[in-house]
């Protein structure tokens, strides 16, 4: 699929407000500082859309962007970030799970892991809470810029191996890189052809 626009929409901290659910939605989630903000840049061929920062924390509301005037890509605050209040990790998660269980046209939520690290309990406990909710959702490992391809291969494989351990049917997986545009082609694609159905 080719991206012929992108534009900022609206953030907003409650669903109702969100813009109304007409268009195919996808949304970025994942650990705080994972890359969902550089990922959504790096589809839309947009440096500076989505903000991004090397301290984690910095998206804090939901994002709308519309894509090619027919979808919206989202970006959503990250989870398991210590260093903010209990208060406003409470306030997030609140938000997110809201978001995850209202928003009647979300097509699929990218869980976004990673790549360097071995299976986190966050990220697990996560991924388990959207299974047992019935959202449909894949994964996104980011940051494979950041060591060897079979480095990456191997972690990739150790965390399928470790969702197999719970799951029958593993989720689809794409390897990305926000640096090096890898994964691109192929998750435009994937949202392509779920636009489609
Ligand atoms: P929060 O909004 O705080 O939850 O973070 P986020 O998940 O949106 O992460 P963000 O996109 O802001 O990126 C965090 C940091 O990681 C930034 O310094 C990015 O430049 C860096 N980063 C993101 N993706 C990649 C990548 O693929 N490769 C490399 N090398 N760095 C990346
Ligand atoms: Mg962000």
């Amino acid at each position: 699929m080719n991206i012929q626009s992108a534009k900022f929409l609206m953030s907003n901290s409650r669903v109702e407000a969100c813009p109304a659910p007409t268009l195919p939605e996808y949304a970025f989630i994942g650990r705080s500082n994972v890359g969902k903000s550089s990922l959504i840049n790096m589809l839309t061929n947009h440096k500076g859309l989505a903000k991004t920062s090397s301290l984690p924390g910095k998206t804090q509301l939901i994002n709308h962007f519309i894509i090619n005037d027919t979808w919206y890509l989202v970006d959503l605050p990250g989870y398991g970030y210590a260093r903010v209040s209990k208060d406003s990790r409470e306030k997030w998660g609140r938000m997110i799970n809201f978001y995850l269980r209202r928003r009647e046209n979300l097509m699929c939520v990218f869980v976004l892991i990673d790549s360097r690290h071995s299976a986190q309990a966050v990220d697990l406990e996560f991924i388990e809470q959207l299974g047992t909710q019935g959202i449909p959702f894949v994964l996104a490992f980011t940051k494979a810029d950041k060591q060897s391809g079979s480095r990456t291969h191997q972690n990739v494989t150790d965390y399928m191996q470790k969702l197999a351990e719970s799951w029958d049917e593993l989720p689809r997986h794409f390897i990305t890189s926000a640096e090096e545009k890898t994964g691109r082609e192929e998750i435009l694609e994937f949202i392509g052809e779920v636009n489609r159905q």
